[in-house]
């Protein structure tokens, strides 16, 4: 058998690691362009489903839901801690996620049940129109689940407490058990409950075992069952951002523009 050169062996080696890796760095640098388009459009597509303008699973080409979007959808961006719009943002190529990790756009955030640590001093907010009409507002939310943390949207009727829909778009929970937050059966259990109580405190709260109808039982939501640790992870980041630390400043003031207009 023909012997080999240990020097030959090592060259031959690396080469073959040089090649590999500039086999994966260059498809890293060449999908990177296609996987972040798809981010946005797996993004746009839950908050048309969470607004109502898509069906869960439905098939539909990447130019339709941009269509759909663009005709459907306002995204504005919002300071969290004044509620005020703040239109020198532009929302196209503002990234909420990047701007909580960077100190100069974001700060500390008050101790909270959410496990969140940081908070963006800017957040978009996506609003369904017809024409001039606001039909819908469309929050981002996250927080700790079990494992990970939960990213999705809250939707909201003019009213800002009739919740209209609630989806989440990026969580690591356990198929099964706390990933059942995408079943739909269970998400089409949050129409029509009360994000508030009469107060004004954020109310609704994700309970262990079953709740009544939204008519009877407007604060709780059905438990999933073997996931109490999900579920109150939810419960918690919900509240989070109906508290004052995160939209219920731009809610109230979004309440008092459309009651003197
Ligand atoms: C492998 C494994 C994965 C689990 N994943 C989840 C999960 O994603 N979410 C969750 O709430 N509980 C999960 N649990 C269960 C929790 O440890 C805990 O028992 C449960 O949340 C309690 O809920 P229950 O009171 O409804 O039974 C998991 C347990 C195991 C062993």
């Amino acid at each position: 058998m023909k012997q080999y050169s240990n020097a030959y062996i090592i060259g031959f080696a690396a080469g073959v690691c040089l090649v590999c890796s500039i086999v994966v760095a260059t498809s890293a640098v060449v999908l990177k362009e296609r996987q972040d388009r798809n981010k946005v459009l797996d993004r746009q597509k839950k908050v048309l489903i969470v607004a109502g303008l898509m069906e869960e699973g439905q098939k539909i080409t990447a130019d339709a839901v941009q269509q759909i979007f663009d005709d459907n959808i306002r995204i504005r961006a919002v300071d969290l801690q004044t509620g005020d719009f703040d239109s020198d943002i532009d929302t196209v190529t503002y990234d909420q996620r990047k701007a909580t990790k960077d100190p100069a756009l974001s700060r500390v955030a008050p101790e909270n049940r959410a496990g969140i640590t940081r908070l963006p001093l800017k957040a978009l907010i996506y609003e369904r129109v017809a024409g001039d009409e606001i039909e819908l507002l469309i929050l981002p939310i996250e927080g700790k689940g079990l494992w990970s943390t939960l990213y999705g949207f809250l939707a909201l009727a003019p009213d800002t407490t009739t919740i209209e829909g609630l989806t989440f778009y990026e969580h690591g929970e356990t198929p099964g058990l706390g990933g059942e937050i995408d079943n739909p059966r269970w998400k089409s259990l949050w129409k029509g409950r009360s994000a508030y109580d009469a107060e004004g405190k954020p109310a609704i709260t994700v309970i262990k075992g079953a709740a009544g109808p939204p008519e009877d039982d407007p604060f709780r939501v059905d438990g999933l069952s073997g996931s109490t640790l999900t579920g109150r992870g939810v419960s918690n980041l919900v509240q989070f951002w109906l508290s004052d630390d995160g939209f219920a400043p731009f809610l109230a003031k979004f309440r008092a523009e459309r009651s003197a207009a």
